[in-house]
């Protein structure tokens, strides 16, 4: 039965997410940026601040609608954080109209993965900035207090700066960062400051009240306002541009993630690229490894990878590292007949070159503005034939070398591996059939071998999927090539 691969086929990524630009394809592999729980970290953060701002003298207008979160109006803890997150909003809406010096809108935000896959309740942006993790100039954590404590636990605490310290990760230049915690009766700022040495600082106000009880204004509030009365550099935001040697590249708005980098949107001597910076510095191996290998792939001139424009690697400095790749593309969503060919084609000489890129699957695929399929993403790949512990892609595996992971064996990545992974992926991409991802942290890789050993021994089935999984099998590029494409109408 023949098949066509059609746009319904293939269900669009969710709209709210494509609203703020955030890369979901890849759920599931984003990095925590440390490995303590919130609970440990809460208690790295006990070092008092003293409110670093001179407080705001406001004379009030009586009756006027300010955001002044009066006592009778604060819903009770029982009714839960939704209740509280909502009202929280519209008393700071109310706050942030009211002052004509405060240039900020105070955003709910806590249905989206904003800053990676963390979704803090609520960020600090300028009002003429759009909702990007570029802009946040703070953020925010809701959370009630119970009766027994009087004051946010240590995993409040924890939960709230691990918000922070992801801000300074997907802003690479800040210095520091305030994040507030509150619970719209008290408030908490939590400084974290990376100035100075890698390691980062962490200090936290007291508790200031923040509800009224009388419709004069609480300390907390009047330290609330005044925060949101200072400029974005003053509360630790700077311009997003890097530097690499005498030239620039301005960083225009975040568009992705991946396992070890973050990515921008960038602009570099006039053309808009692609910025790939290192999400930690555990990662530098496997940027060095794809820095190498691009630049052996530069050699193909293909029109289904990209090329590496700078390389910021190797330097002493302290700051981020990143390389900077054109072209800047778009999201891949669905295969069409003419990209088979020179994908296939692209692989072929990658292989011949001696390269395996081991991580064939959607979100290592993009697509140019003239529409050619780009293989992203080099940091797995390995030589054709070298036995290496696996890394990379394990669902689209072939049975055997699944048998192999699940009996503990390394695994000689061959041209034939590389071509049934695609052919496997190519039909997931396609049927998305249910299939269980691994859970980040998961180290299981044998037990998650096996249920993907079964998956495959239950699909793909067919004698059109069998036949093209033999030419796989055989390396036989030109069979592939056509046979794949007759799955097309
Ligand atoms: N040239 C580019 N144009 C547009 N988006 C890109 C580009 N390169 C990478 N991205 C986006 O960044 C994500 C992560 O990039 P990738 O190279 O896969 O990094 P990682 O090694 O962290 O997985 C990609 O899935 C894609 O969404
Ligand atoms: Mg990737």
């Amino acid at each position: 039965m023949k098949r066509s691969f059609t746009e319904e086929m293939i269900k669009v990524i969710d709209d709210r997410f494509k609203k703020i630009n955030i890369d979901v394809s890849n759920f599931g592999w984003f990095s925590c940026p440390a490995t303590h729980t919130a609970t440990e970290k809460g208690r790295l953060v006990k070092d008092e601040l003293k409110f670093p701002f001179i407080l705001k003298s406001i004379t009030l207008r009586k009756n006027s609608r300010i955001g002044l979160f009066k006592k009778n109006t604060i819903p009770t803890s029982q009714r839960g954080e939704k209740f509280i997150q909502e009202y929280f909003i519209k008393e700071c809406d109310a706050i942030t109209r009211a002052f004509d010096e405060i240039h900020y809108n105070v955003l709910d935000v806590h249905k989206f993965p904003l800053l990676d896959t963390r979704k803090p309740d609520f960020v600090i942006v300028s009002k003429q900035d759009p909702l990007d993790p570029l802009n946040v100039v703070a953020v925010g954590e809701i959370r009630v207090i119970t009766a027994k404590h009087g004051m946010f636990s240590n995993a409040d605490i924890g939960h709230a700066t691990s918000f922070g310290e992801k801000l300074l990760q997907l802003q690479p230049r800040r210095p520091f960062v305030y994040v507030v915690l509150t619970n719209c009766r008290v408030l908490m700022l939590i400084f974290i400051d990376r100035s100075g040495n890698s390691n980062l600082k962490y200090q936290r106000t007291p508790l200031a009240k923040l509800e009224s009880d009388n419709g004069s204004a609480a300390v907390g509030w009047k330290q609330f306002v005044t925060l949101l009365s200072q400029d974005p550099e003053t509360l630790g935001w700077v311009p997003s541009t890097l530097h690499h040697e005498d030239k620039e590249i301005k960083l225009v708005r975040s568009i992705g993630t991946g396992r070890t980098s973050v990515v921008y949107e960038g602009m570099y001597d006039n053309n808009k690229v692609a910025v790939k910076m290192l999400k930690d510095t555990k990662f530098i191996e496997q940027f060095r490894w794809e820095d190498y290998i691009m630049e052996k792939l530069a050699n193909l001139n293909s029109q289904n990878l990209l090329s590496m424009e700078l390389s910021h690697l190797d330097t002493n400095d302290d700051g981020p590292k990143f390389i900077v790749l054109s072209p800047l593309c778009k999201r891949f969503k669905t295969w069409r007949k003419e990209d088979i060919s020179p994908i296939i084609d692209t692989l072929r000489k990658v292989h011949e070159l001696g390269f395996i890129h081991r991580d064939f699957r959607k979100w290592n695929l993009l697509r140019d503005q003239d529409e050619n399929i780009r293989i992203v993403d080099w940091g797995f790949s390995v030589e054709v034939n070298k036995p290496v512990l696996f890394a990379g892609s394990l669902e689209t595996l072939p049975n055997e070398v699944l048998q192999d992971i699940i009996d503990g064996k390394k695994i000689k990545y061959t041209k034939e591996i590389e071509l049934i992974s695609m052919v496997r992926s190519i039909y997931l991409m396609v049927f998305r059939p249910p299939l269980e991802r691994i859970p980040f942290g998961d180290d299981d890789i044998k037990e998650w071998a096996k249920v993907y050993k079964e998956f495959w021994e239950g699909h793909s089935q067919s004698s059109i999927w069998s036949k093209i999984l033999d030419a796989a099998k055989q390396a036989d590029y030109d069979g592939l090539k056509s046979l794949l494409m007759n799955l097309f109408l």
